[in-house]
């Protein structure tokens, strides 16, 4: 596994295998670390699907609303890479903030449709930050295929809709969501509940794959003093968020 640092010498790997290996397909996997299960699923789909994989770990300051949150965001880079290493990827990309943003954060991309509704309602920026982080990350990596998790649906969607508005030359595969064994989705931000917000965690997933209603949803969740963001339907899914010791997770099924 090649650790690349710079955004130049990513650029000079990708150019190289695609003219030595010029058959091979490169796939990529965004991320921000503290990988688990469900990243490292995602990482065996791409060696699967490609010849070449590449995985980026990146905290994007510009997809956090609250600073403290982006603060507060885990970061395990030595277990990461220690989770990597037997998957043998080809590159683990580490870009800095300053090299990413060398533009000084003067440009950013935007949508007009979906920025109302769910997530972006509630936490404003977010996916203009997450589309101009995956947008910059797609030029420098230039690779055939972008995997992403279905647990972000809204993200899944709104990348998917933006490689088509901007005819962008690669495939957005998305995968599904993996789940603990009572079906809670993994995250990086669960490493942050106490035992009894895990405990909570676990039954607002249950809450929304079984309730039969959005009233039948809330009542569940106000019994165990969870706070709900939103519960919306949106593409034959059922969407939420809540926040459990003060923890945004979100969270969706299919209807
Ligand atoms: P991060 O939260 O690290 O997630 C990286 C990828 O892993 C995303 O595509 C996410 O949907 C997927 N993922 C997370 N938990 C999952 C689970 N339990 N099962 C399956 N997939 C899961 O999402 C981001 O980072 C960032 O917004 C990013 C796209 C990297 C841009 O900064």
């Amino acid at each position: 596994m090649k650790i690349i640092e710079t955004v130049t010498d990513m650029i000079a790997w990708q150019r190289d295998t695609k003219k030595t290996f010029p058959q091979d397909t490169i796939g990529f996997v965004p991320t921000m670390g503290a990988l688990h299960k469900g990243h490292l699923d995602i990482v065996k789909r791409s060696q699967n699907d490609n010849h070449k994989t590449v995985v980026s770990i990146f905290v994007n300051p510009t997809q956090f609303n609250d600073p403290m949150d982006f603060e507060k965001y885990p970061k395990t880079i030595a277990r990461d890479i220690s989770q990597l290493e037997p998957l043998k990827i080809d590159v683990l990309f580490l870009p800095r903030a300053e090299d990413i943003y060398s533009d000084g954060k003067n440009f950013s991309i935007e949508e007009q449709h979906l920025k109302d509704q769910f997530c972006e309602a509630r936490r404003q920026g977010h996916f203009q930050g997450v589309m101009t982080v995956v947008m910059k990350l797609l030029n420098i990596v230039s690779p055939h295929k972008i995997y992403l998790g279905e647990k972000d649906f809204q993200q899944l969607q709104i990348v998917r809709d933006m490689v088509n508005a901007f005819f962008m030359p690669v495939d957005v595969c998305g995968v599904p969501t993996v789940r603990d064994h009572e079906g809670l989705a993994l995250s990086s931000r669960n490493e942050r509940l106490s035992a009894d917000g895990l405990r909570r965690a676990r039954i607002f997933a249950k809450a929304l794959r079984s309730a039969q209603s959005e009233k039948e949803f809330a009542q569940k969740l106000e019994k165990e003093n969870i706070r709900l963001d939103y519960l919306d339907e949106y593409k034959n899914r059922r969407l939420a968020a809540v926040y459990i010791d003060n923890i945004r997770l979100i969270d969706n099924v299919e209807i």
